[in-house]
């Protein structure tokens, strides 16, 4: 029988699809030469044309006039959702964006296979949003329906660390493994075992944490102040000051939120800002990323500041804000970062613990612990891991790939009971 379902993971950072090829799990090409893209979407207002993945990331960096997202996986659930907005040339809701990238994996998939792929078996994070359990049940109602929207007939949602466990390598019998899953949006657990060849899910468990919230608090520490974060600004009448308000400054560090600050209300905001403000050059600063539309390469350059100062030894790690300002340098360094990210390195321990409470197991008792997802590369999490866990051997699966892998052996399972 043809394959007719393809296991999909929609990533807040990166995306990556596949399927069975006879026993082993086949990954689409979805980008030239890669098998994950960047989940990123452009809508360049004057070829009037969306456009996915890199070719959106180069757009962002070339210039380009229009309207660049990442992350959208972060914003399911909210309103924003579902409110039909002016997105550069149409209007559109957000559903619809998900959808259109969505679509866009199943034509590359069926253009790379020659299948048609009309079923898909995608994965979830086992909590979208943590702290608000009604919020978390839409997420997922408005991910089905982008499903739906981009033309699979059925959509069956797995667990993202129970697919990583599917495809992790051997693990002996009456042994116990972890999927550490620590991505771009979410942090996500299962304990698993195999017992005659099968996989058992002993328990799951997540938390809204993840790498581009790393980017988000090392932004306000490192970058945002020089934007005016904290800064004072004069009373428009009498005496006096008041500081910056913060919403503002998080807005523009947080990935997904960056597009709904390009408005006339907010620019003119940060215009009374770089008028009034005691340091008036760090507020004109805020103004011209607002103007010029540049809180998305400020994030890049973030993200890419994280990523330089994880390599061990990297020598002077700089934050290079230069498409802000030419020679503009911020230094991070290990310390810098494990101060910015003790928080969520904690929220991550706990989610962990709270995995094995709800396993009834004692951390000892895990014998392998198994990292997928980009932000398992970093230090502060595998420090984190290796404090709670110190019997265990920590191994590394494809961090990119290995949830897509799963996904790709639950598919066939589909297609087998269809
Ligand atoms: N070498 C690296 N060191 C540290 N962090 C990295 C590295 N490479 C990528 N990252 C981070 O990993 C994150 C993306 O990881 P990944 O692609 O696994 O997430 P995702 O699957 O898209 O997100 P999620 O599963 O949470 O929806 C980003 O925050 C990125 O900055
Ligand atoms: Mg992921």
């Amino acid at each position: 029988m043809m394959p007719q379902t393809l296991g999909i993971d929609f990533g807040t950072s990166n995306t990556a699809a596949g399927l069975m090829a006879g026993d082993r799990p086949y990954l689409i090409e979805v980008e030239p030469g890669k098998t994950t893209l960047p989940t990123s979407v452009f809508f360049d207002t004057q070829r009037k044309v969306t456009t996915y993945g890199s070719a959106a990331n180069a757009a962002l960096i070339d210039g380009r006039e229009g309207r660049f997202m990442r992350a959208l996986k972060s914003v399911l659930g909210t309103s924003l959702m579902r409110e039909e907005r002016q997105i550069a040339y149409e209007r559109l809701t957000l559903i619809e964006a998900v959808a259109r990238f969505l679509r866009t994996i199943k034509t590359r998939a069926e253009d790379a296979t020659g299948l048609q792929l009309t079923h898909a078996v995608a994965g979830r994070p086992v909590q979208f949003h943590s702290r608000d359990p009604e919020r978390n049940k839409r997420a997922l109602v408005d991910l089905a329906e982008a499903y739906e929207i981009a033309g699979f007939s059925s959509v069956e949602f797995m667990f993202e660390p129970e697919a990583a466990a599917l495809a992790a390598g051997v693990l002996e019998p009456g042994k116990l493994g972890l999927i550490v899953d620590i991505g771009g949006g979410t942090s996500d657990f299962s304990i698993f075992r195999r017992k005659a060849g099968e996989t058992q899910i002993i328990a799951s468990h997540g938390v809204r944490v993840g790498g581009t919230d790393f980017d988000k608090a090392i932004s306000l520490d490192r970058v945002m102040p020089l934007l005016g974060r904290g800064g004072e600004i004069r009373n428009d009448i009498g005496e006096g000051t008041y500081t910056a308000p913060n919403a503002i400054f998080n807005d523009l560090a947080s990935w997904e939120k960056i597009p709904f600050q390009y408005n006339p209300e907010t620019r003119n905001m940060a215009g009374v800002f770089a008028k009034r403000g005691l340091d008036q050059r760090r507020f004109q600063r805020l103004y011209d990323v607002l103007d010029m539309e540049l809180g998305h390469d400020l994030a890049f350059a973030v993200e890419a500041g994280k990523i330089a100062v994880n390599v061990p030894d990297a020598e002077d790690p700089m934050i290079d804000l230069g498409v802000l300002e030419k020679g503009l340098m911020v230094p991070v360094t290990p310390a810098h970062l494990a101060a910015e990210l003790a928080g969520h390195a904690a929220s991550i321990r706990t989610c962990a613990e709270e995995t094995l409470a709800r396993a009834d197991l004692s951390a000892d008792q895990i014998t392998t612990v198994v990292f997928v997802g980009g932000s398992s590369l970093m230090h502060v999490v595998r420090d984190t891991m290796r404090d709670l866990f110190p019997q265990a051997t920590l191994e590394d699966s494809e961090a990119f790939t290995a949830v897509a892998s799963g996904l790709a052996i639950a598919a066939a399972q589909a297609d087998a009971r269809r």
